[in-house]
């Protein structure tokens, strides 16, 4: 059991050892909870739910389920307040729990909302897609996306614990797997040289074990445990996301919504491209990168008149300072250098290599 120090209200603990779910019992029942609320979106309503509810039934409370829809384009205003309005209407007070069972959509949804439903009411996430065990659900940040900007709105609070179970990615397809793995690939590029030496030549996704799993969760929960409100070290966790957010959001606003690690796999590659031209990140380590993520992942098919809409939606970034895009860039794999301004024209031209190559 891993316990994740910060700065802010509670201390996450992650749950990951055998003895999980006894020990998430044990939790809820010091929490001394009034009404326990679980909050699925309608997949892992259908695949997480019941087999939540066999772990949990020595528990006193019954479990009260609220369910969104499925997909980013969910994660907005209107499922935030269709949630409060339940809570409200099922007398949730300060003393009332809520459970966030899902994917990154639900834990960074559900803890928005239980952080200022009345103020903030604790909450536990159970991440159940590769992208939530390894990334969302990790380091307490919440959100949702507004207007046509990515998690525009939002908090950083700790869930009160992580309950990590890895049986849940039976049921998650292929192409989940393959959207989770771009932020193992991250984590690895960031900061874990040796993690990178055994992705790098793999085919496919049959790979992630375990060992690969937890290897990623301990990376991310120590590094966000060091800067937990993202003053410094935590913001190298945003590389690839600059280039790989905008191109989320310009794909969500044409209501053809792709899934997050595909962006990010795109946005890690243009972002490995600047980094040659910024900070000399070596021809021979561009080249790995580049290879693995083009035999990885499907080219996005933005073409060279989608790119002004692209850094549209960069600048609404939170990275941006007085217009000017901060980027994170590798200096080689495994180091990085956070608050390097790139000029739009840099952008075009790392935009363009990707259409291109
Ligand atoms: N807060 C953070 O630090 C952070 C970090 C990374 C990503 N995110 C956010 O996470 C979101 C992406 O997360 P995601 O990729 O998990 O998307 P998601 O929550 O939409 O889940 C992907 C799909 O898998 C389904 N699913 C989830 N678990 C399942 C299971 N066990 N079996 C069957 N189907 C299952 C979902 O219903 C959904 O259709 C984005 O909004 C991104 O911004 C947040
Ligand atoms: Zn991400």
């Amino acid at each position: 059991m891993q316990r994740v120090k910060t700065s802010t209200i509670i201390d996450s603990v992650i749950l990951s050892a055998d003895n999980r779910w006894a020990k998430l019992l044990e939790l809820l029942s010091e929490m001394r909870i009034s009404k326990l609320f679980v909050l699925t979106d309608v997949n892992t309503s259908k695949h997480c739910f019941p087999f939540l509810k066999e772990r949990l039934k020595g528990f006193d409370l019954p479990l009260l389920q609220f369910e969104i829809q499925a997909g980013e384009e969910n994660k907005n205003l209107e499922s935030a307040s269709r949630v409060w309005t339940q809570l409200t209407e099922a007398g949730a007070d300060r003393n009332s729990v809520i459970i966030n069972l899902g994917g990154g959509v639900v834990t960074d949804l559900g803890g928005f909302v239980a952080s200022t439903y009345k103020r903030g009411i604790p909450f536990i996430h159970i991440p159940t897609s590769l992208m939530g065990m390894v990334d969302a659900a990790i380091g307490g940040k919440c959100g949702i996306d507004y207007l046509q900007y990515k998690n525009h709105l939002g908090v950083f609070q700790q869930p009160a614990s992580i309950l990590i179970e890895p049986q849940f990615l039976n049921t998650l397809n292929a192409q989940e797997i393959q959207s989770g793995t771009a932020e193992i690939m991250k984590h690895a590029l960031i900061g874990d040289r040796e993690a990178w030496q055994m992705m790098k030549d793999q085919e496919g996704f049959d790979w992630i074990d375990v060992n690969t799993l937890h290897r990623s969760i301990d990376f991310k929960g120590e590094l966000t445990s060091k800067d937990p409100l993202e003053k410094g070290l935590r913001k190298s966790l945003n590389f690839g996301h600059t280039i790989g957010h905008a191109i989320e959001s310009f794909y969500l606003n044409r209501k053809t919504p792709v899934p997050h690690g595909f962006a990010v796999a795109a946005g890690i590659l243009c972002e490995s491209f600047l980094s040659q031209n910024h900070l000399q990140l070596s021809r021979s380590e561009f080249t790995q990168i580049e290879s693995y993520i083009l035999r990885q992942y499907k080219r996005m098919a933005f073409s060279k008149s989608d790119i002004s809409a692209i850094l549209h939606c960069m600048k609404q970034d939170k990275k941006a300072q007085d217009g000017h895009h901060q980027f994170v860039l590798l200096k080689s794999i495994g180091e990085v250098v956070w608050d390097k301004v790139v000029e739009d024209k840099d952008i075009e031209v790392a935009l363009m290599h990707y259409i291109d190559c």
